[in-house]
């Protein structure tokens, strides 16, 4: 059978899969959801190794692999970026309860050696102050480190949190990561929401991008008001397009506030040149 036909069988029965997931999901123990996803994981991990997941094939990934709620919102960005590029060393800014960053771990698990995944974590967690939720335009609390860090090393990546505000964590982390000469190929930015702390977190990550580093930033707003105080548009408005590729990422969600909608985006930046030598060699 050809390669072709045997994908089409395989993505249609994967559609079906996802169907009837939606329906048994909500009768199943949450422990064996786990044991099934697991199992789902194995499953493209061997597709991989027989060399029938291609890149293109992102898809045929996504119809079982998303928790419901995933599916169809601006997050799935994540999975579809690390999906794409292959990424394998992700740094995280606003790790939350990790929940993103699990599924994130698990998508670069699947095209590299489990154990070779490295996952970089920032958060306040414990630290997060009262004042916090409205400086930062962030209305929970973050769970604690211990829950946090647990629940992501259960995907046996190598797993690095750092506890505190990103102003201090990040310069020294970045010193570090830079002696040692490691390598980023993927960073979410999703802390504080402020101008000033999205800006400061961009200042310090810009300095560990190269040209196969995708950057990806929460909270685009579409709303003149909120951004002069909130969210990263004022800062991806300055970037110089010589220099950086942007993307406005679809799909765009609204987020019901106390004054009305706020429509939220995510968008992409990458250093341009890398771009111009994808498209020249036509990946
Ligand atoms: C919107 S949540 C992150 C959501 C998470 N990225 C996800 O996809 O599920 C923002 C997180 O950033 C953290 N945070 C806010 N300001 C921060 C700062 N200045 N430094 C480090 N973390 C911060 C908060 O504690 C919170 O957990």
């Amino acid at each position: 059978m050809r390669k072709s036909t045997l994908r089409n069988i395989l993505s249609l029965l994967l559609k079906l899969i996802a169907r009837i997931k939606v329906y048994l999901f909500s009768k199943i123990p949450q422990n064996q959801i786990v044991l099934l996803k697991e199992l789902y994981f194995r499953f493209l991990k061997f597709l991989k190794e027989i060399n029938l997941i291609m890149s293109n094939s992102y898809s045929f990934f996504s119809y079982f692999w998303y928790p419901y709620k995933l599916r169809d919102s601006r997050y799935e960005n994540l999975l579809r970026t690390i999906y794409k590029e292959k990424s394998c060393n992700l740094i995280e800014v606003g790790t939350s309860d990790g929940e993103h960053a699990y599924h994130m771990i698990k998508t670069a698990q699947i095209f590299h050696p489990i154990n070779k995944v490295n996952y970089y974590g920032f958060d306040l967690f414990e630290v997060f102050m009262e004042e916090d939720m409205g400086k930062e335009y962030y209305p929970k609390q973050p769970p604690k480190f211990k829950y946090v860090k647990n629940k992501l090393e259960a995907t046996k990546a190598n797993i690095y949190l750092y506890k505190g505000y990103t102003k201090d964590t990040l310069p020294k982390f970045i010193d570090t990561f830079k002696k040692e000469n490691h390598k980023i190929d993927f960073i979410f930015i999703d802390g504080g929401h402020s101008v000033n702390t999205i800006s400061l977190d961009w200042n310090n990550l810009k300095n560990l991008m190269d040209y196969n580093t995708v950057i990806i930033f929460d909270d685009y707003y579409d709303n003149d008001e909120i951004i002069q105080k909130y969210g990263c548009n004022l800062l991806i408005d300055s970037l110089n397009r010589d220099i950086y590729e942007i993307e406005i990422l679809k799909p765009q969600e609204q987020s019901l506030q106390d004054w009305g909608i706020l429509k939220i985006n995510m968008v992409k930046v990458r250093l341009k040149h890398q771009i111009q030598a994808e498209k020249n060699n036509k990946f």
